[in-house]
């Protein structure tokens, strides 16, 4: 079988994707303790949407009465001076499987800010003396080293003071894989850890480890039942750590209910299609939110002017300092679109500058980018801006002011992604008045509805199908709204009015960990 078609079997499939069942209420005990394991979370370390998904929930299961709590690694860019750190625990022996250098000692270490407590965990040779979260070739011994440090934390501290033994531990990407699968197998009979129950969220499923998933040779082929190898094993660099989470956990959940139906498909299944379906009665998809209080833009301290939904005028000082910041014509009525996020070729980046190199010179309009990612896409924008230097503006690095800045001074921001779990910045863009032109992919899809100029419902412009064609008529379609200043003004309005705050998702995220607990007891 290599793709269903049966649109019977596809409705029944979507249904049970699309909604976390509600428990009984003997199986919803109230309060909640819950772990996240993450490779990144704001504002300690930050590279993608991960690090804000998981702070931000954190903080919402907090608020609803819950005790949430994060554990990431302790890289060398996270300032202790910055953030006042205590120890909780020195010496920690994390086990490695290999004889010849059978421990790892690690400490834990805690800040507790906004209300949240994070651990990270200290190792010198792993996490302190690399620059970048990400990218070293010994990557799947600092996740696994991060994984087994979090079960060693909480089973060896079980009678301490400073003990945390969480009911779920939410996962999150292949990072995060191997923890179910170690929770499963080397300390099934750990008694401080009997109780815990497992969710796995898949927040891109293109990455499954430090291999490519989609050649891999039969030898190497991973089905994610047999043992975790030793950390020095380089078996353990061929391990399928995506895979493994998804077949161990106790439930899976994805960033959209759209990327959730996708992933069953082998266009978006990076391989692991077949095996989403045949586990369906446990994945389900929950849409990302964001921060409302952090992201405001009647108080966002980053921005020149801020203004609310009924003082959209003010934007304008907010665009001209946005023209001034990037050297372009200082005209108020010229539309500024944006790109913000990270240069990948899932964000369909390639697609946008070809589309736009033909645009600039025909349609009054500005581009200004910012973000940092892939060279080959730097060198597409830096030949865009030679193209049309006095259109366009770019910062192809990361930043964590200058998007603030397209947020409050831009029109429109562009995300033709080829394929997209859930993406961040658009909804960060609706919540400042910024018009999203977007594909109708995963998230993107459900968060972005298409303007109708009769009716005047909708949120911002979406496209089909991956190509110039399409992107050029959705671009098109936004310019010519914009010369309507009345119908743009609409259209603000229902982008800023459309709630994406945590408070509906870290609620379906409260039934999905119960639902784990459930399905946890099931299967014993
Ligand atoms: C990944 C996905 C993005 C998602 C983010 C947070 O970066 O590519 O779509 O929004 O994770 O879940």
């Amino acid at each position: 079988m290599d793709s269903i078609k049966s649109p019977k079997l596809i409705r029944a499939i979507e249904k049970v994707i699309l909604d976390v069942p509600q428990t009984r209420s003997e199986n919803r005990p109230g309060k909640l303790k819950i772990l996240f394991v993450a490779t990144e979370s704001s504002p300690y370390a930050r590279v993608g949407g991960v690090a804000s998904v998981v702070r931000s929930l954190a903080l919402s299961l907090n608020a609803m009465g819950h005790d949430a709590r994060v554990f990431i690694p302790k890289y060398g860019s996270i300032d202790e001076q910055v953030y006042k750190t205590t120890m909780v625990v020195e010496g920690l022996k994390v086990p490695t499987d290999d004889p010849a250098n059978p421990f790892l000692i690690c400490n834990v270490k805690k800040n507790v800010r906004g209300g949240v407590t994070t651990y990270f965990l200290e190792n010198m040779e792993y996490y302190e003396l690399r620059a970048n979260v990400y990218g070293y070739t010994d990557d799947p011994i600092r996740w696994a080293l991060l994984t087994r440090g979090v079960l060693e934390f909480i089973s060896q501290t079980e009678d301490r003071p400073e003990s945390f033994v969480p009911d779920i531990i939410h996962c999150n990407d292949w990072q995060g894989g191997s923890l179910p699968n170690y929770l499963k197998t080397v300390y099934k009979n750990t008694e401080a850890l009997a109780k815990i129950s497992t969710v796995f969220t898949i927040h891109n499923l293109k990455f499954q480890g430090m291999f490519d998933h989609k050649n891999v040779s039969e030898m190497d082929f991973d089905d994610g039942w047999s043992d975790i190898a030793p950390f020095f094993d380089p078996r353990l660099g061929k391990q399928n750590f995506m895979r493994r989470g998804i077949v161990h956990s106790d439930v899976v959940s994805t960033v959209s209910k759209s990327y959730a139906k996708e992933i069953t498909t082998p266009e978006y299944g990076e391989t692991l299609d077949k095996l989403l379906v045949e586990l369906r009665g446990k994945v389900f998809g929950i849409v990302n939110g964001i921060d409302y209080t952090e992201l405001d833009p009647q108080k966002d301290t980053l921005l020149e002017t801020n203004y609310g939904i009924r003082t959209l005028g003010l934007r304008k000082k907010n665009k001209e300092s946005l023209q001034k910041e990037f050297d372009l014509e200082l005209n108020p009525d010229m539309p500024i679109l944006g790109f913000v996020g990270r240069l990948d070729s899932q964000k369909g980046v390639d697609l946008m500058v070809s589309v736009l190199d033909r645009m600039l010179d025909k349609y009054t309009m500005q581009f200004v980018q910012v973000g940092g990612g892939d060279g080959w896409l730097v060198e597409l924008l830096q030949n865009l801006k030679k193209a049309h230097p006095k259109r366009v503006g770019i910062y192809p690095y990361p930043n964590f002011t200058l998007p603030r800045l397209v947020f409050g001074g831009a029109d429109m921001i562009i995300y033709p992604s080829r394929f997209e779990p859930c993406g961040v910045v658009q909804l960060e863009a609706m919540r400042y008045g910024v018009i999203p032109i977007v594909r109708n992919v995963g998230g993107l899809k459900d968060t972005v509805s298409n303007f109708d100029t009769v009716s005047q419902k909708g949120t911002g412009f979406v496209f089909d199908d991956f190509n110039d064609f399409d992107l050029y008529g959705a671009i098109v379609r936004a310019l010519e709204v914009y010369k309507n200043k009345g119908l743009w003004k609409k259209l603000q309005e229902n982008a800023m009015q459309a709630d994406f705050s945590w408070g509906y998702s870290a609620g379906e995220y409260e039934k999905l960990y119960y639902r784990a607990r459930e399905l946890k007891e099931a299967a014993q």
